[in-house]
C-alpha cells in the first residue's frame, strides 16, 4: 500500500510532530488534534515498545485507548471467534491496532471490516513471523534521518544480520526497499536462518540487488548501515536457536573498528547477546534513537489515517500556534 511519496510524507510528518512536541504550545496543539477518537490496542503477543509507542502516540494526539493484552481476560476464552471479537472492538473504537502470534490476522481483520456497516481502520502491529509494517516504517524513518547528510537512502548498502528466516522486521523492511533507487542489501545469517525464498523472489522481481554471506567481517567495511536482529527463539520447536554459534553474527567493540566512520547500527530490539552493551557508547549505535523514532512514526501513521495532516503542517508552520487561536479538530 506504500509508495515513495507516502513514505516521504510520513517521514516529514514524523519530524513535524517530533519538533512540535518539544514546546508546550506544540504539545498542547497536538493533544487537541484527535480528542474524540478512540483506539483499541489488541496485543495478544508480548510487546514492550510497539505497545508503548502506539499507546503514547495515541495519547500525544489526545486519543483515548482501551487494551486487551491477555486473551484469558477476553470473551475469546468463552469461545467467541476471532472475527466476532474484532467486530466487537470496532463497535467501541475508531481504530484497531493489533499484534498476534498468528500470521495474517491483521489482514483477516481488515477484510472483515470491508464487509460490515461500521468499519474502522486496522493497523498491523506485528503478525506472526510474517510482517511488522509499522516497524518497517520507523526503520525507514531512522534510515532517512541518519542518511540525510549523505543524500538519503538511495544508493546505500544495507546489511541485515541474524535470524532473517523468522524475523518479521527484516521481511517488512525488504518490501519497502523497492521504493529507493540503487539500494544494495547484504544478508548475513547462519545458513539455517537465511532469508526466505519468498523475499528473495520479491527482491528479484523488483530488481533490488542483494547478496548473502556468513562472513560479517568481510562485508562490514562496505556497509552504510547494519541492521542487527536477535534469534527469534519464540518460534523454536526443538531448541534450533541454541544450535547456532551467534558470535560470528554479533557486534562488539572489535566489529566497530571494521565499520565505516559514518555507518550506523540499527536493531528493532529487544536485543539478545548479538550486540554488546559496550557498543551503546559508540555514536554509530542508532538503536535507541530508532526505538524513540517509532513513537513519532506511529503518531504520523495515526495523523494520516484520521486525515489531519494538513492541520499538522499548518501548526508546524506557525510553531504550534493554532490558526486564529481556535480549536483544530
Ligand atoms: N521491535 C518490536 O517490535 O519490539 P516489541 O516486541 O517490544 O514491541
Amino acid at each position: 500500500m506504500f509508495d515513495r511519496a507516502l513514505l516521504d510524507e510520513l517521514c516529514d510528518l514524523a519530524t513535524r510532530v517530533r519538533t512540535l512536541a518539544k514546546s508546550e504550545v506544540g504539545a498542547r496543539a497536538l493533544r487537541d488534534l484527535l480528542p474524540t477518537r478512540r483506539a483499541m490496542l489488541y496485543f495478544t503477543q508480548p510487546s514492550t515498545r510497539t505497545f508503548l509507542s502506539f499507546n503514547n502516540a495515541c495519547h500525544i494526539l489526545g486519543m483515548r485507548t482501551s487494551e486487551i493484552r491477555d486473551p484469558s481476560t477476553s470473551s475469546e476464552v468463552k469461545g467467541e471467534s476471532f472475527s466476532d471479537s474484532i467486530r466487537t472492538f470496532s463497535s467501541y473504537v475508531d481504530v484497531i491496532i493489533m499484534r498476534t502470534k498468528e500470521a495474517g490476522r491483521a489482514a483477516q481483520a481488515a477484510k472483515l471490516m470491508d464487509g460490515i456497516p461500521r468499519p474502522v481502520p486496522v493497523i498491523n502491529a506485528g503478525s506472526g513471523s510474517d510482517q511488522h509494517p509499522t516497524q518497517a516504517l520507523l526503520d525507514i524513518y531512522t534510515l532517512a534521518r541518519s542518511f540525510e547528510p549523505r543524500g538519503g537512502i538511495d544508493g546505500k548498502v544495507i546489511g541485515m544480520m541474524g535470524d532473517l528466516k523468522r524475523g518479521r522486521t527484516v521481511r517488512s523492511l525488504c518490501y519497502l526497499m523497492r521504493h529507493y533507487e540503487g539500494v544494495r542489501l547484504v544478508f548475513i545469517a547462519p545458513p539455517q536462518f537465511a532469508m526466505e525464498s519468498d523475499i528473495k523472489a520479491y527482491l528479484d522481481e523488483h530488481r533490488i540487488a542483494y547478496s548473502e554471506t556468513t562472513q560479517l567481517s568481510t562485508v562490514l567495511p562496505q556497509l552504510d548501515a547494519l541492521y542487527v536482529t536477535r534469534m527469534q527463539t519464540e518460534w523454536d520447536t526443538a531448541g534450533e536457536s541454541r544450535a547456532v554459534d551467534l558470535k560470528p553474527f554479533s557486534v562488539g567493540t572489535h566489529e566497530l573498528t571494521l565499520m565505516k566512520r559514518d555507518a550506523f547500527i540499527m536493531h528493532p530490539l529487544p536485543r539478545g547477546p548479538e550486540i554488546d552493551p559496550l557498543v551503546d557508547q559508540d555514536p554509530r549505535a542508532m538503536y535507541w534513537r530508532q526505538e524513540r523514532n517509532g513513537m513519532w512514526m506511529r503518531v504520523a501513521v495515526l495523523i494520516k489515517i484520521f486525515g489531519v495532516e494538513r492541520i499538522v503542517t499548518a501548526l508546524a508552520a506557525a510553531d504550534g500556534q493554532p490558526p486564529l487561536g481556535g480549536r483544530l479538530a
